[in-house]
């Protein structure tokens, strides 16, 4: 009995090692833009937990935030047909994937796991085409917050902006204390992260009307050109040398007391957290003026693309890892997100943290929660494109209010 119990234990060890070994020889090649600090940390919590389940990682990163970069990379190694195994993607661009059958299917374990169950329904519209799922959530990011310098803040009287009129107030403190009062990047997808916010901020119905439902009344109307007014105003705060700025660096500017403060989706946190800043004492953390209550998401998720039988087995197993409630909070904690599932405990996350995970569940039971137009999660890449074209060229001056409205009307109508 002894030795029989011994032979199997013997054996089984064998086998996992034969699978662990031809696991990290298949291993997993994965596409993503998380090339800055805060995001390559972030990046590190999978690299690290798929290395210890024997999986071994090939990286293929394309620098560039908001992943437009990536995006055309993608493009050509698909033409190639050198698909990489997973590939960090937002949104419609899902789905565009999905369209072209050039998705994998996660179906048996997604449903083995219950993640119907678990993942917020908003997300699974862009983890499932055709009621398969196609793509492991990682995370939930929001691109209606405000990064603000503590000591900064605290000079200017230390109360947080609630309304647009109290922004303005407070940049013009920022202004006298000789510090840079907005920290900007000037790139189309950084304009168009303002502009979500922004818009937004003019209430959760024109934000929808807008950019979800696309209505040309809503675009072309008297509060967009309110919106491309606020623009030209945040524009005046920028400094001189915001043209192409990465948004870290940005970022950095407001940690290292350069800036009064950035307007960023919630990865920004991870530059903060790696700085070793920490919120309430370095920076404060809040919804841009006028959009507590409402939140404009963005899901980072791993769309796993169609690949040799023998590379399945890994990537099956990285959408299992990432789906796991320790590793999602052990993830976004160092990411800045909200964990991609509703049953993760906020325990491990910080005050930012805590806030983005409830923001979110109240947006979302009160309808308040809606797709991010700069982060492809309110139309496909042609729509969004379009907009971003009309938001930056405006944002650096070349067009009026009046004239973008129109431009934003026709831009959209001729992508749709
Ligand atoms: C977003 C993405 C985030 C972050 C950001 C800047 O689109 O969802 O995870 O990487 O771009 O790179």
């Amino acid at each position: 009995m002894r030795k029989f119990l011994m032979t199997t234990a013997a054996m089984a060890l064998a086998l996992g090692v034969t699978q662990g070994v031809a696991r990290a020889a298949e291993g997993v090649e994965v596409l993503h833009w998380w090339t800055s600090g805060g995001e390559a940390a972030a990046l590190d919590v999978l690299k690290k937990d798929l290395e210890g389940k024997g999986i071994g990682w090939t990286d293929m990163p394309v620098a560039g935030g908001g992943g437009t970069e990536a995006m055309t990379v993608l493009r050509a190694r698909v033409t190639a047909g050198n698909a990489p195994t997973a590939v960090q993607m937002l949104g419609f661009d899902i789905l565009d994937w999905a369209k072209e059958g050039a998705l994998g299917n996660l179906d048996d374990i997604a449903s083995k796991e219950g993640w119907d169950k678990v993942i917020p329904t908003a997300l699974q519209q862009f983890s499932k085409y055709d009621g398969h799922w196609i793509a492991a959530p990682v995370n939930v990011h929001s691109t209606n917050w405000v990064w603000i310098n503590k000591a900064a803040l605290d000079k200017a009287g230390g109360k947080e902006p609630a309304n647009w009129d109290e922004l303005v107030a407070l940049l013009d403190k920022f202004k006298e204390q000789g510090i840079t009062p907005v920290a900007h990047g000037g790139q189309p997808w950084q304009d168009a992260t303002i502009f979500d916010a922004v818009v937004l901020s003019l209430g959760n119905d024109f934000y929808k009307q807008a950019f979800i439902d696309l209505d040309p009344a809503a675009l072309g109307g008297d509060k967009m050109k309110e919106a491309f007014d606020r623009m030209t105003k945040l524009r005046s705060y920028v400094d001189d040398n915001f043209s192409g700025r990465d948004w870290n660096l940005a970022s950095a500017m407001v940690i290292e007391n350069k800036a009064g403060l950035q307007f960023m989706g919630d990865w920004a946190k991870g530059e903060f957290i790696k700085a070793n800043k920490k919120p309430g004492t370095d920076f404060v953390c809040m919804r841009f003026p006028g959009t507590q209550g409402m939140v404009t998401f963005n899901s980072d998720q791993f769309a796993m693309f169609k690949v040799a039988e023998a590379k399945i087995p890994s990537q099956l197993e990285m959408a299992t890892a990432i789906e796991s409630p320790a590793f999602q909070s052990a993830f976004n904690v160092v990411k800045g997100s909200a964990p991609a599932r509703t049953d993760v405990s906020d325990e491990a996350f910080d005050d930012c943290g805590k806030k983005a995970i409830k923001d979110l569940a109240e947006a979302n039971t009160a309808g308040t929660l809606y797709g991010s137009m700069a982060h492809g999660h309110a139309n496909p890449a042609s729509v969004k494109n379009a907009i971003y074209d009309v938001v930056t060229r405006q944002f650096n001056g070349e067009l009026s209010s009046e004239d973008a409205v129109k431009e934003l009307v026709s831009a959209v109508e001729a992508a749709k």
